[in-house]
């Protein structure tokens, strides 16, 4: 590793405190500075030296200062669910700085993570949609050179998706089947898209790239994969796409984060089920070893214990 303090680049994060982000810091942290814009403190940020700012990504006025000295700049902020209200006032920071790097000769590459292609409704109507649609195009139409991933599902240690679904599985011993299941996913690891991001900096600039896993699964398949690592037979609560959306709305509505209405939508669309990314020189990390992983950690944390004697790796 190459000491912190001749590590000759500047990376600024924008949203570097969730799941990306972590890989992000592993991936960058033993070759840049890197310097986090986000609201809430992260352990690792602290112990890695990263010079963490704190701040809404929206209420940044002005990013010259934060701009200083950055070759690379990568956004990640953006929220889960929201109203209008919530999504523009981030989408209008993220313009800003939009602008500020066009106007940044020193930026060798805008890094900003997008989303797949979603029914057309939800980009035209949803505000997690329209205001992400609003950003990306303006970074499409900049002279900054750019880089949009579109990843699909990511996946990684203490993720929001297969993780808290394994839990739930493994909390109530069933979970609900969205429709018939046999719409498909490919799930992408977080550790692959930051690689995948360091890969890219090396190419052509002003690109768009959706990102699938290695693999794509018929969605039901991997929920009976998950309760395979489980030890436990599947067992679904069998619900049609009306009910689905009915069912993930009223959990919406009681302030549960486990599912989106939308995100039930999206995923009955079979729109997240794109083909694997290609370009790297190794092959891209494959989900069933992390379900196999992380059920044994929610063993290992529900009775103390492990059949192999020790925690299971993190991812
Ligand atoms: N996870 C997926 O499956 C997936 C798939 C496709 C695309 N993406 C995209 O990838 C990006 C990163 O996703 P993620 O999974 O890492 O999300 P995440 O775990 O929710 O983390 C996002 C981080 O952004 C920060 N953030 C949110 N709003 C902010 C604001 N207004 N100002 C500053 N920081 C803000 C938050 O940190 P603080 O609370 O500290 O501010 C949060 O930790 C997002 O743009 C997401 O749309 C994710």
């Amino acid at each position: 590793m190459i000491p912190a303090d001749d590590r000759p680049r500047m990376l600024l994060v924008g949203g570097g405190g969730g799941l990306v982000g972590r890989a992000i810091l592993r991936e960058f942290a033993p070759t840049h500075r890197i310097r986090s814009v986000h609201r809430h403190p992260v352990a690792e940020e602290t112990r890695l030296g990263v010079e963490w700012v704190r701040a809404d990504v929206g209420g940044v006025r002005s990013w010259a200062d934060l701009l200083e000295g950055c070759q690379l700049v990568v956004n990640l902020a953006w929220y889960r669910s929201g109203s209008a209200r919530r999504f523009r006032p981030l989408a209008d920071g993220l313009l800003r700085l939009t602008e500020e790097v066009a106007a940044s000769p020193g930026v060798h590459r805008f890094v900003h993570l997008s989303v797949p292609d979603a029914p057309s409704h939800l980009e035209g109507e949803l505000p997690y949609l329209y205001y992400k649609r609003r950003v990306d195009r303006a970074i499409e139409g900049t002279a900054a050179p750019y880089l949009i991933l579109r990843p699909t599902m990511l996946f990684g240690r203490s993720d929001r998706l297969l993780t808290v679904m394994m839990r739930t599985m493994k909390r109530f011993g069933r979970f609900p089947m969205f429709g018939d299941g046999e719409y498909h996913v490919s799930p992408l690891a977080s550790q692959d898209l930051a690689a995948i991001v360091r890969w890219e900096l090396g190419g052509t600039p002003r690109r768009s790239l959706v990102l699938g896993g290695p693999e794509r699964w018929r969605y039901r398949d991997l929920t009976d994969r998950m309760w395979s690592a489980l030890g436990r037979p599947p067992r679904y609560w069998q619900l049609s796409p009306a009910g689905s959306r009915r069912i993930a709305s009223l959990l919406e509505h009681l302030g549960s984060t486990l599912i989106y209405e939308y995100e039930v939508e999206w995923l009955l669309s079979d729109r997240l089920g794109p083909p694997p990314y290609e370009g790297l020189p190794r092959p891209l990390v494959r989900v069933a070893p992390f379900l196999d992983e992380t059920a044994a950690q929610l063993q290992f944390r529900s009775d103390g214990s492990h059949h192999s004697g020790s925690p299971p790796k993190g991812s």
